[in-house]
């Protein structure tokens, strides 16, 4: 089992994904080096758990890792924020703080988010990563700050930066080693260690004893694409621990987050289940070549292609999971279409 990431190294880190793998290896290089590191995946891909580990198993390793979410801080505080501020240095200010780069000071600081950070969140920053100084609010004493940075971001800076939400002169600063993390649904192999890992985890914390999934519950496991990555395997694996009164892992106890949004619940008592199938209603059919009808067969075949998942056969179709639910309901009340 992992250790909490304040102590995660990165060799606790194993992986059998040839990409991930080039990641993790990538991930030794960085620990080895202060040169900045970026971080590009999905949400929920571990960019942050990978960060710590970085910290941890460098020369910085018992030094501070410091966190900042550059998207979550408006621009009126985000000074303070990075700098701190001296006692009385504005209204409220009733005793002097520290910033994030001070104190980063001989550890790592970790700028989360860094592709939505405000235009003036991006002035102050680069400021500071070329001259190597700045000041608390209120005060005129220069400070420096040895941080190394890593920063994160779930989308591409270059394309940011072409669309001119990036200062170019800041992503050259940044961008030292690019480490890009694979989503989910590219390690499939890493997946059955994974569940076997968070269910352990989750069946102590639920007090169960689970000996076993049951090979159409892992298969449905397998089958899913994981949108939201291993921060949703482990939400997955916690719910269907939950279900599981008995040893084993049952396909019903398997239910994803997005399964138990309202929106899904409501269409899911609407839904067409089971589908009549294709050939039940071909009897008494007149041939009806509308593209309608051609539309509801295609809307079925993905439907049943996708194992039922309404949130998989949506995005696949390119229309709206309310629009799929429409056009199930029309499926079941045409008792489907005929060829
Ligand atoms: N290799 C891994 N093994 C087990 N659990 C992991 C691994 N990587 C990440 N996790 C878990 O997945 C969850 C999400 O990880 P983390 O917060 O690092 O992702 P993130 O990419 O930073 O997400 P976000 O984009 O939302 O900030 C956490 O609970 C973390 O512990
Ligand atoms: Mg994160």
């Amino acid at each position: 089992m992992q250790p909490r990431p304040s102590k995660l190294r990165l060799q606790h880190l194993t992986t059998n994904n040839e990409a991930m793998a080039r990641c993790l290896q990538l991930a030794g290089l960085a620990a080895r080096s202060d040169v900045p590191v970026v971080l590009l995946g999905e949400t929920g891909t571990g960019k942050t758990l990978l960060a710590q580990a970085i910290h941890n198993s460098s020369k910085r390793g018992n030094g501070p890792f410091i966190s900042f979410n550059a998207a979550a801080i408006s621009d009126t505080l985000l000074e303070s924020q990075l700098f701190g501020h001296e006692r009385g240095a504005f209204t409220g200010a009733q005793q002097t703080i520290k910033g994030k780069f001070e104190l980063a000071d001989q550890g790592t600081l970790f700028l989360d988010e860094i592709s939505e950070m405000s235009p003036l969140a991006q002035v102050k920053v680069l400021r500071v990563l070329e001259y190597g100084e700045f000041e608390r609010l209120g005060s005129e004493r220069m400070l420096t700050s040895n941080a190394r940075i890593i920063c994160a971001a779930n989308c591409s800076l270059r394309e940011r930066v072409r669309l001119g939400k990036l200062r170019e002169d800041l992503y050259q600063r940044l961008n030292g080693l690019t480490l890009l993390i694979p989503p989910l649904r590219e390690r499939l192999e890493e997946l059955p260690a994974l569940i076997a890992t968070e269910l352990q985890i989750a069946a102590t914390k639920e007090g169960k004893s689970i000996t076993a999934i049951h090979p159409e519950a892992m298969d449905k496991l397998l089958r899913h694409d994981w949108p939201g990555n291993l921060r949703e395997l482990s939400h997955t694996v916690r719910t269907m621990t939950l279900f599981c009164d008995d040893s084993v892992i049952l396909p019903e106890h398997v239910v994803f987050p997005a399964d138990l949004e309202p929106d899904r619940a409501a269409s899911a008592t609407q839904q067409p289940e089971p589908l009549p199938a294709s050939n039940h209603q071909e009897a008494d059919a007149v041939v009806d070549l509308s593209l309608e009808c051609a539309i509801q067969k295609h809307v079925r075949l993905v439907y049943e292609q996708t194992n039922r998942n309404q949130r998989r056969a949506a995005r696949l179709l390119g229309i709206s999971r309310s629009t799929l639910a429409r056009y199930l309901r029309e499926v079941l009340k045409n008792k489907s279409p005929s060829a």
